[in-house]
């Protein structure tokens, strides 16, 4: 079966996710390729694939407005199997409104959207997680990735309840896709500004030009902060948003957090993901 695997990523997490459960898929015996959902792009034909997968990250308990844009543009099609993944920095079920929408347009196109997959993955904003809970995050989902692709493989069908408080939340913080262009614009960068263009390169919305050698921020931001994140010199000032900053990438090769060394924020919750992480692809 060949399957494609198109991901919205701002600061890698999600792409990790993608190429993770495209060499699980292969590893059953199948085909995968993996396409970046960034503004311009071409795409591969997903006629020529029996399967199609999407991943985002969750922006605000919502997917973010070009993945839902993305879903808008997809062909029509006859009842081709879809699956959504997603990966987030808390593992609160919250995040689960977020496949409401784009499961819908997709529903309406004609897909037959089978499931979701949830992987927890180190904050990008709002705070940093340590090295120890970003390794044992993606120990977990190395684990889970290797589960989802068997269900997948096996047409698994999955649909997680989502309460009427948690759809009216995710309904109003929706506002930051009217919201992100607005601030993106007002990014600035700081006199530790070199000019690298990394923040250019990094943009999946191509919302970043360099001028005079520095850069200029125009009005489709996305909030994904690939710019901020990446920037070698954190030379970044992120508008409303600054005091969430987050810069550098995660080392997810260390030793894995311990139960006792996991965060304390969402504690219970991490405690949780990771035991049923754990537990599931035990059995
Ligand atoms: C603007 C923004 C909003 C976010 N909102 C949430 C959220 O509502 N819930 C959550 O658990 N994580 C949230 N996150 C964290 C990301 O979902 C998480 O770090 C994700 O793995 C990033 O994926 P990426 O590296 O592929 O962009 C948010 C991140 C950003 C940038």
């Amino acid at each position: 079966m060949r399957a494609l695997f198109y991901v919205f990523t701002g600061t890698g997490n999600t792409k990790k996710v993608a190429e993770r459960l495209a060499e699980e898929w292969r590893a059953l015996g199948h085909e995968a390729d993996v396409a970046l959902i960034r503004a311009g792009s071409e795409y591969p034909d997903a006629a020529a694939y029996d399967l199609l997968a999407i991943g985002y990250p969750v922006h605000a308990f919502n997917a973010p407005a070009p993945v839902l844009a993305f879903c808008k543009k997809m062909p029509r099609s006859a009842k081709k199997p879809v699956y959504f993944f997603k990966t987030s920095g808390e593992p609160v079920t919250m995040n689960d409104a977020s496949v409401i929408l784009p499961r819908r347009i997709l529903k309406r196109r004609g897909y037959d959207v089978r499931g979701e997959f949830h992987f927890v993955m180190p904050y990008n904003i709002i705070f940093r997680h340590s090295d120890e809970m970003a390794a044992r995050m993606w120990r977990d989902a190395e684990l889970l990735a290797a589960r989802y692709a068997r269900e997948m493989s096996e047409g698994a069908r999955n649909k997680k309840g989502v309460n009427v408080f948690k759809r009216m939340a995710a309904f109003t913080l929706r506002i930051e896709h009217t919201a992100m262009p607005v601030i993106g614009h007002r990014f600035k960068p700081t006199e530790a500004c070199v000019g690298c263009g990394a923040c250019e390169k990094k943009c999946p919305q191509g919302n970043i030009s360099m001028k005079d050698g520095k850069p200029f921020f125009a009005h489709s931001c996305a909030g994904c902060m690939a710019c901020a994140f990446s920037c070698p010199k954190d030379a970044l000032k992120i508008s409303l948003l600054n005091g969430w900053r987050v810069n550098g990438a995660y080392s997810f090769a260390g030793v894995p957090a311990d139960d006792g060394q996991v965060c304390k924020y969402c504690r219970k919750a991490y405690l949780r993901y990771f035991h049923r992480a754990e537990e599931k692809t035990e059995s």
